[in-house]
């Protein structure tokens, strides 16, 4: 029993499951051996009492939310994990001394690398932007995909349903990088009888998976009234194959510069590329990387994909302006307002050469930026027209509206 592996010590580290960014695919309950792992219609949770730390469920998990360890001395009761939203910080341990839980770490880590050996591992990032692959699968080639899980980001009630869907390439090479999209073939045909043609979705998942080292890309999809591809999607369950095309796109990508700043400005799932590059740099360059900047615009938090997760990136890493349109009692905003109301900081990002600038989202938002960006300049004394031809030449401005 792997349990024997562990030292006898008052303290536990106890198995729990991250309920931001858990996709409720149930892979791991279906996978764990002694039925440790359960779920009501709020979280997936780990009973401490049953749970023997075989890791089975550690290498089966598409996001890596299951792998989340507390060291403590009373475990988290099942009632207290099903209420969370979020997990909590590891807190003091009292009793237990230093040494007993340094023994109980090494031990753990130990079971916990055996169990990652057997994780994902098919999947090989490129290691720059600058080679982007396209056109791997085509229409008359597609790769096959197996949705892993589809959850819904948005809250009931909030009007909006953005789902996050993860899709597995198997033994399948699909090297998507950050900002590239990926096409969705929906089934069936249209009015003229002919196949439909796919659908373009930008890839939200980091080049190294969405888990890392897994061979998956996750997809940020909006369920659009009538949309043929969208309801395709959002319909979409565990174990379901998908047809793809791609993956597309050689210009909305990442500065291979790890210290470049990046002021990225979206609409709803227009955000899914910026989720991509910010999970990029917190992976591979935390702590060293540039200076980023969001102006995220939603009707209401809890319509705002990934708010949560979002929520708890440092300030030094992503400086975030959340923006909303819609909250009740309070003046309507969008991203252009912010940006605005931010005039100085952004004045002071345009001129820096090492600055590269992402617009995605609703077509209706350019308009709107641009005016910011352009009375940004003129009040600093720069055209800004010209400023922008010159940072498009250099490959530091991006725009993907739809
Ligand atoms: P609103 O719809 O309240 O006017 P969506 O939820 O449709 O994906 O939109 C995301 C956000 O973008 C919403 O807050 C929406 O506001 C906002 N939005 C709509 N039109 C524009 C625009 N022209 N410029 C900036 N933001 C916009």
């Amino acid at each position: 029993m792997p349990e024997e592996k562990l030292p006898d010590t008052k303290a536990l580290k106890q198995h729990l499951i991250d309920p931001e960014i858990c996709i409720r695919c149930h892979t791991c309950e279906m996978t764990c051996p002694i039925e440790a792992i359960t779920h009501n219609e709020d979280n997936v949770v780990v009973d401490a009492d049953k749970c023997n730390f075989c890791m089975a469920c550690i290498p089966v998990c598409p996001t890596g939310s299951i792998d989340e360890w507390r060291v403590v001395e009373k475990p988290y009761s099942l009632d207290e994990q099903y209420a969370w939203t979020e997990l909590p910080e590891q807190q003091e341990i009292g009793a237990t001394n230093g040494d007993e839980i340094e023994a109980l770490d090494e031990a753990m880590a130990a079971l916990l690398a055996d169990a990652h050996k057997g994780a994902g591992g098919k999947s090989k990032a490129p290691a720059s932007a600058a080679k982007p692959s396209v056109n791997l699968y085509n229409l008359a080639k597609p790769a096959t995909a197996k949705v892993q899980g589809s959850y819904k980001l948005t809250a009931d009630g909030s009007g909006a349903d953005v789902r996050h869907i993860i899709l597995d390439f198997g033994g399948q090479p699909f090297p998507a990088l950050e900002g590239q999209s990926i096409g969705i073939l929906p089934p069936g045909t249209d009015k003229d009888g002919k196949p439909h043609l796919p659908r373009l979705y930008s890839v939200s998942s980091p080049r190294d998976g969405e888990r890392p080292n897994y061979n998956n890309v996750s997809l940020t999809v909006k369920r659009e009234e009538h949309g043929v591809c969208s309801n395709y999607v959002c319909d979409l369950e565990r174990g379901d194959e998908v047809r793809v095309t791609g993956p597309f796109g050689s210009t909305f990508l990442m500065p291979d510069d790890a210290s470049a700043k990046l002021l990225m400005i979206c609409t709803g799932t227009g955000s899914a590329p910026f989720r991509a590059f910010t999970m990029r740099r917190q992976r591979v360059a935390a702590g060293m990387s540039g200076d980023m900047v969001l102006f995220f615009g939603a009707r209401t938090p809890d319509s705002l994909p990934y708010f949560g997760p979002l929520s708890k990136i440092p300030e030094h890493l992503l400086r975030k302006h959340l923006v909303f349109s819609r909250i009740p009692g309070t003046e309507k905003e969008y991203v252009q307002d912010r940006m605005m109301r931010e005039q100085e900081a952004i004045a002071e990002m345009i001129i820096d050469p090492n600055v590269h600038i992402y617009i995605c989202g609703l077509r209706g938002m350019e308009e709107g930026v641009e005016q910011a960006f352009s009375s940004i300049a003129e009040s600093a004394g720069q055209s800004w027209s010209s400023m922008r031809d010159a940072m498009r030449d250099e490959g530091r401005y991006h725009v993907e509206t739809y």
